[in-house]
């Protein structure tokens, strides 16, 4: 589990609340340094980015790579390789990370499809003196000395804010289920790390197990009515760690003849406009926004990184929660993903 020493986390929190507020109007603010180009007067040379990314994985990557490739454009001074995993597979993002070190371009963005195994690829690159920056994915171990930064928003804390709400919604207790992301996928670490860290505490919660549904509705609607089946419906929360496993959770329970909300409330993270369409009908019960919509602020940290300036090692996206109909319903009008 990644921790962060909460000083630094605070001073992360802070510098990000700076870059990071650009980055949740949208994608048109003033604050970024906007010539691109990373040089130090703005100059016209352009910038090459090689982006080692996860490729289709759901609505949450969907949001976060195009937002990447929609602010690192040519007129803002940079050319993005954009170099999506094959199948999800880790060979593929280490061979395309291997070329664009052997290119050298000018910095590396990775979204790691798995924690470990980064350690080779990332000496290559710093005796390639090629900056890399990790961008929603940390790696394991997370040795700080082999990036530059991590930019996301914080798993521990939004898995907290899930079990919080979890703490809050079952005051006499209750059983749960946790359908996680792929084994190996360090944000799947550190959102069981945030859940347990404050369930494990509440005797009256019970778990009853998790398994991966690897982000995917159909799987988790699979796993959770076996759930349901062998646990003969007793199951009153569920703990999806994406809103597409949750979803399929809530199918899960309308097929077993329950209500989602009533006979078992389910939680997800990433606040996709499904998922708050799905909390205003009543079918979800809390989402944990875990906002993708950062390019802006990657973009000035490319900048500040190449134009030699220290930035902090996590630099933490804000991410708001929604705990009811009513907040869903209000949101949903000025969702941009
Ligand atoms: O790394 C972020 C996670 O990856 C999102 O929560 C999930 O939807 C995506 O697939």
């Amino acid at each position: 589990m990644r921790s962060i020493p909460r000083v630094a986390r605070a001073f992360a929190v802070a510098g990000a609340l700076t870059l990071a507020l650009a980055a949740c109007g949208g994608g048109d603010d003033e604050t970024t340094s906007g010539d691109g180009g990373g040089s130090e007067d703005g100059g016209d040379e352009i910038v090459t980015v090689g982006f080692v990314a996860v490729g289709p994985e759901g609505g949450w990557r969907q949001a976060n790579e195009a937002n990447v490739q929609d602010t690192f454009t040519e007129e803002a001074g940079f050319e993005l390789k954009y170099a999506p995993a094959t199948n999800l597979d880790q060979r593929s993002q280490i061979d395309a990370f291997t070329s664009f070190v052997d290119e050298g371009v000018d910095v590396i963005l990775l979204s790691a499809t798995e924690g470990a195994g980064w350690e080779d690829s990332l000496q290559r690159a710093q005796e390639a003196e090629i900056p890399v920056i990790l961008v929603d994915r940390g790696i394991e171990p997370d040795d700080t000395s082999l990036y530059v930064t991590r930019i996301a928003p914080d798993n521990y804390e939004v898995s907290t804010s899930v079990a919080e709400w979890a703490v809050s919604a079952l005051p006499d207790g209750g059983n749960y289920f946790v359908l996680e992301g792929p084994a190996g996928v360090s944000v799947v670490n550190e959102r069981n790390q945030g859940w347990d860290d404050t369930v494990s505490s509440i005797p009256g919660l019970v778990k009853i197990g998790a398994q991966t549904a690897n982000w995917s509705t159909e799987e988790a609607k699979s796993v959770f009515e076996t759930i349901l089946r062998a646990n003969n419906n007793d199951i009153q929360i569920v703990f999806a760690q994406n809103d597409e496993m949750g979803l399929g959770a809530a199918i899960a329970v309308e097929e077993a003849g329950l209500t989602p909300g009533v006979d078992v409330q389910i939680a997800t993270i990433d606040g996709t406009k499904p998922a708050l369409e799905a909390l205003a009908e009543g079918r979800l019960s809390f989402v944990a926004e875990y906002n993708p919509l950062f390019g802006e602020t990657l973009l000035e940290v490319v900048d500040k990184v190449l134009n030699g300036e220290e930035v902090e090692p996590y630099i933490i996206v804000p991410s708001e929660t929604f705990d009811s109909p009513e907040a869903a319903t209000a949101a949903l009008p000025d969702r941009k993903y």
